[in-house]
């Protein structure tokens, strides 16, 4: 298969997540993508329109979940789509999470806006694989609570044993949740910060002070692994537009170690 040349995918599934976001399911039309790690990335073309880089939000088998914010022309194209529409994809590209983790890790992972997205497959895995970990800790922000990502299933993975809580940047008056920013959430959390794994998406900005209070917990640099973003083109180490610094991120990231990170992070406009 050329990774190249897009496959064509169905839209089966629609579900706004905001006013602003969707989520999609999409299922091989003919011919199928080989399966993601969580954590990896596709390039997701609207016809006539462009391509775009989408993290995997979830799937199986050949099939692709992916959440889309709109922005600009190319995920407005994507979050108009309906069910029943055709879209290119091409992948599963980039590095992954690296999970399965180690028999009884602690996992923590930390979400800010549309960056939720790429860990949700993770929380997939934690589920499907419960007994694996001992604490599953989901630490979720938004900037209201209407910004929320997928808080149809909060309920039923806090009864499944998942320690997730979310915070809003804003309020609104039904809000009786936790208002401040996600790092805040990681202070007082409840895992082992020796015995962990620590997985950060989000607004640099938020990265960064989340990382700073993991380390303030005492969680090693090499146990903390972030999602980062780039303008992409090509997404297979071809055309340089992903550089940063030393790495081409659709090829060495987007999940990068915080030691490798760390640099780079101070890089301007990251
Ligand atoms: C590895 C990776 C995974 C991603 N996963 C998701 C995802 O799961 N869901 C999702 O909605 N988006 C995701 N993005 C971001 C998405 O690719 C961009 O929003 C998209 O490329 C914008 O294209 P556009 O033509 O719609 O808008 P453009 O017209 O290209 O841009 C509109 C606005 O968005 C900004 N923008 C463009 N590209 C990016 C970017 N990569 N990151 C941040 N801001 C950008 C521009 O500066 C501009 O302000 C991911 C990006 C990368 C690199
Ligand atoms: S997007 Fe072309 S080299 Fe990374």
């Amino acid at each position: 298969m050329d990774e190249m040349t897009p496959v064509a995918y169905r839209v089966v599934g629609r579900r706004a997540e905001t006013t602003d976001t969707v989520t999609l399911d999409l299922a091989p039309h003919r011919e199928r993508l080989p399966d993601y790690r969580p954590g990896q990335f596709t390039m997701m073309y609207a016809f006539g329109v462009g391509e775009v880089p989408l993290s995997v939000a979830g799937g199986s088998d050949g099939t692709f979940r992916h959440t889309v914010r709109g922005v600009g022309a190319v995920t407005r194209a994507l979050h108009a789509l309906r069910d029943g529409d055709l879209v290119g994809l091409r992948g599963p590209f980039g590095t992954d999470w690296g999970v399965p983790a180690p028999a009884g890790t602690d996992l923590v992972l930390v979400g800010g806006g549309i960056g939720t997205a790429p860990l949700w497959p993770v929380v997939a895995h934690a589920l499907a694989d419960r007994s694996r970990y001992r604490h599953v800790t989901v630490l979720i922000g938004a900037r209201t609570p209407a910004d929320l990502l997928y808080a149809g299933s909060y309920r039923r993975l806090r009864r499944a044993g998942l320690d997730l809580q979310v915070t809003v940047d804003h309020a609104d008056a039904g809000w009786a949740g936790r208002v401040g920013v996600v790092p805040g959430l990681v202070d007082t959390a409840d895992f082992d910060p020796r015995h962990c794994l620590a997985l950060v998406c989000g607004p640099e900005v938020m990265m960064r002070f989340t990382i700073r209070a993991l380390l303030a917990r005492g969680v090693p640099p090499g146990s903390i692994r972030l999602s980062m973003e780039r303008t992409m083109r090509c997404g297979v180490g071809h055309c340089g537009h992903c550089q940063l610094g030393p790495l081409l991120l659709c090829r060495d990231g987007p999940v990068v170690g915080y030691p490798v990170a760390a640099p780079l992070l101070e890089v301007a406009q990251l």
